[in-house]
């Protein structure tokens, strides 16, 4: 199975929204995919199968109130149930991740999850480094609690410095991905 990862962009929303309405309880109007597309482009991510149709995604942004200590949050995340357990959420977060290093010098990434959601509390503390910063009370609709996690994103620096040392040396330009060098 062939998945390709890219930058998501405005014509995605819809295929997005309707990935969200079949993996998620937490759903959104479109004015609130289209704010994170417009204002974040860099930062949202899909996964796309062989015919181009969207698989997965994480919709990102940045956290406004906070210059002194820039931080990003995953507002959503989802893969669709037939491509499951095959890697794709793990690199679309570390994409999404990546990118609010490179495009706004990003410290950490925020999210919340569900007390009861396994299989994403699983992903984000044994794949991703994620921490459980504070349990917020019947944080969601139904009462549940959410987990707040964070996930220190020093290793991104350390990746983006190397990658800056290697267009020094051999003068070739490294590969960014998402829309970074557009804002740099
Ligand atoms: C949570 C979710 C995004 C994971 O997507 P995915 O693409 O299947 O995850 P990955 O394949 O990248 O998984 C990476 C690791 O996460 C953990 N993981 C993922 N799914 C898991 C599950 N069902 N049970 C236990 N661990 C799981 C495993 O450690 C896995 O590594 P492994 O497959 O080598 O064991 C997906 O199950 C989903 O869309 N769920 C519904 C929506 C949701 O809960 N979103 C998160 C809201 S906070």
């Amino acid at each position: 199975m062939s998945i390709n990862i890219r930058c998501a962009s405005t014509e995605d929303l819809l295929n997005i929204q309707h990935c969200n309405l079949q993996c998620l309880p937490e759903n959104y109007q479109m004015k609130y995919y289209l704010y994170h597309a417009l204002s974040w482009p860099q930062l949202s991510y899909v996964a796309e199968d062989e015919k181009g149709r969207i698989v997965g995604y994480v919709l990102a942004k940045m956290e406004e109130d906070c210059e002194d200590n820039p931080h990003g949050h995953i507002t959503s995340l989802a893969v669709k149930r037939s491509h499951r357990r095959l890697g794709i959420a793990q690199k679309l977060m570390n994409q999404a991740s990546r990118a609010m290093v490179e495009c706004f010098g990003a410290k950490y990434v925020s999210l919340h999850v569900r007390r009861s959601n396994r299989a994403a509390l699983n992903l984000y503390t044994s794949s991703l480094q994620f921490e459980v910063s504070e349990v917020e009370p019947k944080y969601y609709a139904d009462g549940e609690d959410a987990y707040a996690m964070k996930r220190d994103l020093s290793s991104f620096y350390q990746e983006k410095n190397a990658a800056k040392e290697k267009v020094n040396k051999d003068g070739t330009p490294h590969m960014h991905t998402g829309r970074c060098c557009e804002h740099s």
